[in-house]
């Protein structure tokens, strides 16, 4: 079937999640974070992810801006910096404007002109999801932004992956998945999408039953792939 809806995720996908504590890093305010933000960046986005699949297989779901505090809490300890309240503040408000990588404007635009359906699924709640897409100024070129909210379970809960047929009536194999998690490509593969797994820092395959169609470097090759 030729594909005729293009999903991605949002965090580090379309959004560079290091981009919060990269920025904090630069500013006089935050000078404590100056030379260990990518540990701290690296530390907050593993605890953001494995809170939310500890939350999803324990039944004890809340909502991603509580996870995405709680793990940035956790960096943040592990770096001796609890009693900078300042500093945590900052972390969080960058979060909720986020840059996009520079390729994603032009890479949704072309699939919007070839005809495709356009769209994030994401574990951010849509509050988050609103700032993070207003920020970037992609609204005019995705056709929804579908929030797990709506089904309360995070990823790779297969409920979530059912939120794209039911809001666009497609069959999974008609749709592209994008996502820079290996385990959310892997998963959404598992499901019966076509799958792209955007591997930007070279890590390795997920050791896990599914795997993810192609894996490419960036997103500048997806509505060539998306044609194919
Ligand atoms: C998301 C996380 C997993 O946007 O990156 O769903």
């Amino acid at each position: 079937m030729p594909i005729n809806t293009c999903v991605f995720d949002a965090y580090g996908t379309l959004f560079d999640v290091a981009a919060a504590a990269r920025q904090a890093a630069s500013e006089p305010a935050c000078a404590a974070i100056k030379d260990c933000w990518p540990q701290l960046a690296n530390h907050w986005r593993l605890k953001q992810l494995q809170y939310s699949w500890l939350r999803a297989i324990t039944g004890a779901h809340t909502d991603f801006w509580e996870v995405t505090r709680d793990g940035l809490d956790w960096a943040l300890d592990a770096a001796g910096l609890t009693g900078d309240p300042a500093l945590r503040q900052r972390l969080l408000d960058l979060y909720w404007e986020l840059q996009a990588y520079p390729e994603v404007p032009a890479m949704l635009k072309a699939l919007k002109a070839s005809g495709k359906q356009t769209a994030i699924l994401s574990n951010g709640s849509p509050d988050m999801l609103d700032g993070a897409v207003q920020s970037a100024g992609l609204g005019a070129v995705l056709d929804d932004v579908l929030s797990v909210e709506s089904v309360g379970i995070f990823k790779p809960d297969r409920r979530v992956y059912d939120l794209v047929g039911q809001r666009f009536g497609c069959a999974p194999d008609e749709v592209l998945f994008v996502s820079s998690n290996g385990w959310d490509a892997a998963a959404a593969a598992g499901y019966g999408f076509r799958t792209a797994w955007v591997n930007r820092a070279g890590e390795p395959v997920d050791r896990l039953p599914w795997t993810p169609d192609i894996i490419l470097s960036d997103l500048t090759g997806i509505p060539d792939l998306a044609e194919a």
